[in-house]
């Protein structure tokens, strides 16, 4: 489903601007110089009520650090994150607590996610007291329907997790989340651990949930294919950074940056045989700790103009066509003048290369 922001007319419900989130590490023993792993690194994005912004990215490219960054699990440093019309970053204490409630996580791996020393009514429970929402009958009346809203018996409330299979435990972790009525839930790959069996299954459910609640998720994975069924709108991340924002048709239909263009199942197309040509990204991603310079995408680049400049100009993400957001400065059109690319070095002025062209090998 293709909803552009501007069609719903609505204020975002979470703002996020120059997110950064940055890991000292030690290099050496004794006070040898420290590293900095840059994790997220400058992100802009904003999600909007009952909508799902797909995040999508190799491992390690900043995924789960940016969602726990955004609920403040792990602390930012730098960056601002507007929640509902409120200043995120500032709140501490009980006020921290409070807005809380509203954003939720769903955990990748459902075996450690859950406390297995507790019954699943008690884990579903805690954020009922915590927040005050209901104690004593009305909290266990409530879990019992929470229970049935993700497709479990209620009289599992007794059990504990071991008992469970990874799917079951991924719906007691939605009924976690869900109890105290969250506005966004960051769904961290919630079903790449699970069977594909029953990844489908719980993507059902999760997009259930959210038309009858109006929830709108932050939906992490590691590739497109997940996200095609379930987002609005993709966030493509690579090295802590989004390379491309766009609505999911457009995104699927003509992705623009060459990084997306080279993802697995990236480009769709109703000829099983073209179904198995793609990209083959060579190399791995280089560390967030040592990003290349200009370009971080620079030394794996298949994009036919790629040229000198790509490696000493930092791309701006900027919007190619309506609500298409792309991070290279070789595709047109862009703001970063041809004098200045031939300046660092260029010698491949801009020019529009899109993945039917771009299918040159089999995966
Ligand atoms: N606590 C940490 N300390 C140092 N580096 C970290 C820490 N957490 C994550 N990283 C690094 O940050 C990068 C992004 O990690 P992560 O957010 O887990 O990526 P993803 O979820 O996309 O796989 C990786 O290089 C990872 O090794
Ligand atoms: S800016 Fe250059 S290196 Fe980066 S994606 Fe575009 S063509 Fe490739
Ligand atoms: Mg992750």
């Amino acid at each position: 489903m293709t909803v552009p922001p501007s069609a719903r007319g609505a204020t975002p419900l979470l703002s996020v601007r120059n997110l950064a989130t940055h890991f000292p590490v030690r290099t050496g023993l004794f006070g040898r110089p420290k590293a900095v792993v840059r994790a997220v690194d400058g992100v802009s994005l904003d999600v909007y009520p009952g909508e799902t912004l797909g995040i999508v990215g190799e491992s390690g490219c900043g995924k789960t650090t940016l969602g726990r960054s955004i609920l403040r699990l792990i602390e930012p440093t730098a960056g601002t994150i507007e929640f509902d019309g409120v200043d995120f970053r500032a709140l501490r204490g009980a006020a921290l607590r409070g807005m809380r409630r509203h954003l939720q996580i769903i955990f990748q791996d459902p075996f450690s996610s859950l406390n297995p020393r507790l019954t699943v009514g008690t884990t579903i429970k805690e954020g009922l007291l915590v927040h005050r929402i209901a104690e004593g009958a009305a909290a266990d009346a409530r879990v019992a329907k929470l229970l049935d809203e993700v497709g479990m018996q209620p009289a599992y409330a007794s059990r504990y997790p071991h008992e469970f299979s990874g799917g079951q435990r991924q719906r007691i972790g939605i009924a976690r989340a869900l109890a105290v009525e969250p506005k966004l839930i960051v769904c961290d790959e919630p079903v790449s651990a699970l069977d594909v069996s029953v990844q489908a299954q719980v993507i059902n459910l999760l997009k259930d949930l959210q038309k009858s609640r109006g929830l709108a998720y932050l939906f992490i994975a590691h590739d497109l294919s997940v996200v095609e069924h379930m987002a609005d709108r993709v966030a493509v991340m690579y090295l802590g950074r989004v390379m491309e924002l766009a609505s999911a048709g457009d995104l699927y239909r003509e992705p623009l940056m060459p990084y997306t263009q080279a993802l697995p199942s990236a480009v769709p197309t109703p000829d099983p045989e073209r179904k198995r040509m793609r990209i083959v990204l060579s190399g791995d991603p280089p560390s967030p700790a040592n990003p290349p310079s200009g370009c971080v995408f620079h030394p794996r680049c298949h994009h036919p103009a790629r040229d000198a400049s790509c490696s000493v100009i930092a791309p701006p993400l900027e919007e190619k066509a309506a609500q298409h957001w792309c991070a290279c400065f070789k595709q047109p059109p862009t703001v970063v003048p041809w004098d200045a690319q031939k300046g660092a070095g260029g010698t491949h002025p801009p020019e529009r290369h899109l993945p039917v062209q771009a299918l040159h090998q089999r995966g």
